[in-house]
């Protein structure tokens, strides 16, 4: 019985959620761990966009209910976007399978409103398109679960420093949580600085997810790579691995 329960229990840990990128499942033994939060990390132009319309045209494919947070104003834009490699959004959107959430950084409930989404939803794939200008924003923290207001002393003075480490900590913490839901598996991009060493421009991010996939560019060699840095419960190549991006399709391991 005991011995039952435990393979069931990994049968379940162990399920695979498919990335859409031609060639990377076999590199992450069937895909993403189900119920992870996976960093997609790259200086501008590198893939990261792309990389989640692949991920969520595979949920569409399939059936799932996906989600696309993103900070860019021009959802239509992104639509067209990603229509250029042959993933038609529109229809998932039509129906409902899709939903495209425009997050409002001036907002001080844009966290609820994404929690709140994120929880009524059911989304099996959800993606964060970028965690930066999100992870850039004031302080905020729940007050008795409902409001979000900042913490702040008697005196009305933001108790630690907004732009501390604890601060950023704390904040896309927040932010990781609300996607930390069992049932869904997201993807969070991140922008790396041209000639940063970090791989998120908060330099936490990269600590408090379960998985990291970097891409990179070598203008010299006119290559692009992908890079496995880390997955939770997963044996993967460190090794950088030679991508392509193709007008129909997107992104393909070489
Ligand atoms: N039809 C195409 N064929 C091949 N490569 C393309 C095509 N269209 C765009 N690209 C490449 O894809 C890049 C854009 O990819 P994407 O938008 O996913 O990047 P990103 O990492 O999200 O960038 P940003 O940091 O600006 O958001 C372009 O800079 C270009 O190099
Ligand atoms: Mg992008």
């Amino acid at each position: 019985m005991e011995k039952l329960g435990m393979d069931l229990q990994m049968s379940i840990d162990d399920k695979r959620v498919r990335s859409g990128i031609e060639g990377f499942d076999v590199l992450l033994q069937g895909g993403y761990p189900q119920g992870s939060v996976t960093l997609v990390a790259g200086t501008p132009g590198t893939g990261k966009t792309i990389v989640c319309f692949q991920y969520l045209f595979e949920g569409i494919k399939n059936n799932e209910k996906c989600l696309f947070l993103t900070s860019d104003e021009r959802i239509d834009n992104l639509i067209n976007q990603a229509n250029k490699f042959g993933f038609d959004f529109k229809p998932s959107v039509k129906n409902g399978l899709l939903k495209f959430m425009y997050l409002d950084l001036e907002k001080q409930t844009v966290h609820t409103e994404m929690e709140s989404e994120i929880l009524t939803g059911k989304y099996s794939r959800v993606v964060l398109d970028s965690l930066t200008p999100l992870s850039e924003t004031p302080v905020w923290v729940v007050n008795r679960g409902s409001e979000i207001i900042p913490l702040l002393d008697a005196g009305g003075n933001a108790q630690i420093p907004l732009d501390s480490i604890q601060a950023t900590r704390m904040h896309v913490r927040r932010i990781l949580r609300i996607l930390e839901d069992d049932d869904c598996t997201a993807l969070v991009t991140s922008e790396i600085a041209e000639g940063s060493r970090n791989l998120s421009r908060d330099s936490v991010s990269e600590f408090l997810v379960d998985g990291i996939l970097v891409l990179d560019l070598d203008p010299s060699m006119d290559r692009r790579k992908l890079t496995v840095r880390k997955m939770r419960g997963t044996k993967h190549t460190l090794k950088p691995r030679d991508i392509e991006i193709a007008s129909k399709g997107g992104i393909r391991v070489l």
